[in-house]
């Protein structure tokens, strides 16, 4: 059965013989607001996991965990990677947290290219600003410090993606131009 995502271009194909494009990096490091751009730019489709599983579960993100828990939410970022198995071409963000689950990686990789956007956990936290209330994981009592402790449990598996942009090096404009370069390279 076809897959049915709630992308950014409804209905459009996404060629399953080209690779996907996968932004990966902490909360905060832009990987929605970059890759929404680059796929417009690039007339590709964008997908944010985080959008599509709450639209699937009529829930929000911290629903989510609150009710079902984190195994939960990791279960149905499974799920929707393996669905992912079955287009291409697309522009990808998944959580922050996909990439601890090196068999989930492994569903899209190869031939999948994932791009870290390298971000410090507290640069990461005063550009989220108040949308820090929408991530559970750091709705906690010193969410700088959760960061850092998910930045130290996660930064190998950022570190070994295909590219890595520094986005602290860069403005916004100039992270967009660069993962075009990259994401025009590819497939
Ligand atoms: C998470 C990051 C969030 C979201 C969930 C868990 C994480 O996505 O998937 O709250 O484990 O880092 P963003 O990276 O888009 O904030």
């Amino acid at each position: 059965m076809t897959p049915i995502f709630r992308t950014s271009r409804p209905g459009s194909a996404a060629d399953p013989s080209r690779p996907h494009i996968i932004l990966v990096g902490l909360p905060g490091s832009g990987k929605s607001s970059v890759g929404r751009t680059v796929a417009t730019r690039l007339d590709r489709t964008f997908l944010d996991f985080d959008f599509e599983i709450e639209r699937r579960e009529g829930k929000s993100i911290t629903e989510i965990f609150g009710e079902q828990g984190e195994a939960y939410f990791r279960a149905k970022e499974l799920a929707l990677t393996k669905e992912l198995q079955q287009v291409g071409n697309m522009i990808l963000a998944p959580g922050g947290g996909w990439i601890t689950n090196p068999d989930v990686v492994g569903l899209l990789r190869p031939p999948g290219r994932l791009i870290y956007l390298r971000v410090q956990p507290g640069t990461a936290l005063s550009r989220l600003g108040t949308r820090r209330s929408l991530r559970p994981l750091l709705s906690r009592p010193d969410p700088g410090a959760e960061l850092e402790r998910l930045y130290g449990q996660r930064r190998a598996a950022y570190e070994n993606a295909d590219h890595i942009v520094d986005t602290e090096l860069y403005s916004l404009q100039r992270v967009i131009e660069k993962v075009l370069e990259l994401a025009s390279s590819v497939g």
